[in-house]
């Protein structure tokens, strides 16, 4: 069983016998997660295992990145199920902190802000959701003081902050982005996927197939004549029809860029470009994120 921590300095009294001398020196791994852990967090787990010796989860809801009327009351506290899930995969510590311990003053005066890449995407619609992320993550960085921190590619606009924090701020902290984990008909595992009506439910796997179809029209390269505009029209009409509320559909460069047009081929370079589709929707009570890569190839 992992050993559970939920104060700030019991656990790095117990991380710091890892970091004696050079040759005892292990390395340490950080798996951030807001706990109700599902597959795609206990993937997580098992890649920061290939990398590291001892691998800490942190499990704490973090108000400061909830907005008013969103899900901070009723998103799911399972902290016992996921200590037993956490065995499974020979997770080392688990960093359960109280609200108190993480910020003895609440909203916190300091601030870890990341500039443009947070106004957009779920920024727009979640203004300072990326804010509260930033502080919380720079935090669990500083308690853990891990090598190796891993973050999943199904919150991609988040792991693409987290890099630029890690870049600007100078931590000796190496990111490492975990794949999407899927059900077998596709739906990205989430947390909040248990707000889906059974019937809701059937239908959310077609946000995923309506970003396959989307680029699989990029690879054969339909946007070249007139364009993504059409695409993403016809895109957006499917998800819509299937009972989804958009918040947003996009395509980005994998770095986040925006495209310098929604025509043909002008932010195109070279023979082809990495782009990557990223989507939140809600259906009913659950808002959905998923996102796909893809290459585009040019003649
Ligand atoms: P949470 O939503 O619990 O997610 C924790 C980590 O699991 C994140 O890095 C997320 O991208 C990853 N993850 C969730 N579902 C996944 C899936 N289906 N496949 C792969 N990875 C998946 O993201 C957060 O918590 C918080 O914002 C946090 C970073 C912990 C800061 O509070």
């Amino acid at each position: 069983m992992p050993s559970i921590h939920h104060h700030i300095s019991t656990l790095r009294a117990a991380l710091n016998s890892y970091r004696g001398q050079q040759d005892s020196k292990q390395c340490i791994a950080l798996v951030p997660t807001m706990g109700n852990l599902h597959e795609g967090h206990l993937e997580l787990v098992k890649l920061a295992k290939q990398h590291a010796d001892i691998v800490v989860v942190s499990i704490f809801v973090n108000p400061t990145q909830f907005g008013v009327g969103e899900d901070f009351d009723s998103y799911p506290r399972t902290l016992d199920a996921d200590v037993a899930k956490l065995a499974t995969v020979d997770a080392d510590y688990v960093f359960a902190p109280s609200i108190d311990e993480m910020y003895p003053v609440l909203p916190p005066p300091t601030s870890v802000r990341a500039g443009e890449i947070t106004t957009q995407l779920c920024g727009q619609s979640r203004p300072n959701h990326f804010d509260g992320v930033g502080i919380v993550v720079s935090k669990l960085f500083n308690i853990v003081q891990p090598e190796v921190a891993v973050f999943g590619q199904k919150d991609y606009q988040q792991l693409a902050i987290i890099q630029q924090i890690v870049r600007d701020l100078s931590y000796p902290i190496e990111i490492i982005g975990a794949p999407i984990v899927r059900a077998a008909d596709g739906l990205a595992l989430s947390s909040r996927n248990q707000y889906l009506t059974e019937d809701e439910r059937n239908i959310a796997p077609v946000l995923h197939q309506e970003l396959q179809r989307l680029a699989e029209q990029l690879m054969q390269g339909q946007h070249l004549e007139q364009g993504l505009a059409p695409l993403l029209t016809e895109t957006r009409a499917r998800i819509t029809e299937a009972d989804f509320k958009i918040d947003y559909l996009e395509v980005k460069t994998a770095q986040l860029d925006s495209l310098e047009t929604d025509g043909a081929s002008a932010s195109f370079d070279g023979n082809q470009q990495e782009l990557v589709i990223l989507v939140a929707a809600w259906l009913g009570r659950a808002r959905l994120l998923d996102n796909q890569l893809v290459t585009v190839k040019l003649p």
